[in-house]
């Protein structure tokens, strides 16, 4: 059954990993899509395998951290469109603690990771709200939720677009528009080429040793994008992905002192 004939998803980061196989995943349940991304060459490959489902599909390049081309973004998505489902979704990388973290690159992973989703929700949710219906998917981490040294700004991030969600999902909710906040554990995607590696973990061999640990737990981001589509079909709110996400949300509330060894020691198990 298309669960999502005539509804428009908007995705960002959509060229590659866990948004471009949650743009297929809705386009395949019969959703029209808007889809952006920095990547322009992959982001047409995303759109022309929604458009060979026979979907319709607008694409295009917005960097998600430029508030200017993100308002301009919603001006032109919204002559056309009516978004129903926001996937904000685009994000990157940084192995590093707060020692090894320039300001330069605490304003970049800000700026995409956090003020990303922030434009995203500024400019897109009015129109929700509106209409009273709609439903808002932030892409956040396990690290939104476990601090680790070794992700001093990632986890920043992360726990941000938590609790802007959980707040978020508090004020839209007499307004008919959903909000879910998806969490995924190690899931292989490109992101770890992208992750930017500083201090003493900028070395080849951290960079190998991360690809190696991605392709050996080869959790696939088709099952994130399912697990979203899911949630917005179930109005679920917090989504831990990967079974290990699962275990640490559950054992950070029961038992947070044993977390924070376990934490420890994969970290050290990864290279930390
Ligand atoms: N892969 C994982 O293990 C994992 C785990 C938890 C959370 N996440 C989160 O999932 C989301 C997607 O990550 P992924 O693993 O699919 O990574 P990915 O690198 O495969 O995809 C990220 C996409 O975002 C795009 N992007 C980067 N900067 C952008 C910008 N400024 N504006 C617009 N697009 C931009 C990239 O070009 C890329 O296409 C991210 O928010 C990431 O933090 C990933």
């Amino acid at each position: 059954m298309e669960h999502f004939s005539n509804k428009t998803v908007l995705v960002t980061g959509a060229a590659s990993g866990i948004g471009r196989e949650t743009a297929l995943a809705f386009a395949r349940q019969g959703a029209t899509l808007v889809i952006c991304d920095v990547d322009k060459a992959r982001l047409e490959e995303t759109a022309d395998s929604a458009r060979a489902l026979g979907r319709k599909v607008m694409a295009r390049v917005v960097d998600v951290a430029d508030r200017n081309a993100m308002r301009s973004f919603s001006e032109e998505v919204h002559k056309d469109h009516a978004v129903d489902v926001l996937v904000n979704n685009a994000g990157v990388a940084l192995t590093g603690g707060l020692l090894d973290t320039s300001l330069e690159d605490w304003d970049w992973i800000i700026g995409i990771n956090l003020n990303g989703v922030i434009h995203g929700c500024h400019f897109f949710v009015p129109k929700m709200v509106e209409r009273k219906s709609g439903y808002v998917v932030n892409v956040s981490s396990v690290a939104g939720y476990l601090g680790t040294g070794i992700l001093a700004a990632y986890c920043t991030t992360k726990f941000g677009v938590l609790g802007l969600s959980e707040a978020l999902r508090e004020e839209l909710h007499p307004h008919g528009v959903g909000v879910a906040t998806i969490c995924p554990g190690v899931v292989n995607t490109p992101i770890v080429e992208a992750n930017r590696l500083r201090g003493r973990y900028a070395t080849n061999d951290m960079r190998t040793r991360s690809r190696a640990l991605y392709n050996k737990r080869n959790y696939g981001p088709e099952r994130v994008a399912n697990a979203i589509v899911e949630a917005v079909l179930r109005r679920k709110a917090v989504v831990p992905v990967t079974p290990e996400a699962w275990a640490i949300y559950w054992m950070k509330r029961l038992a947070p002192k044993t977390m924070a060894t376990v934490g420890r020691v994969l970290v050290k198990q990864a290279g930390g």
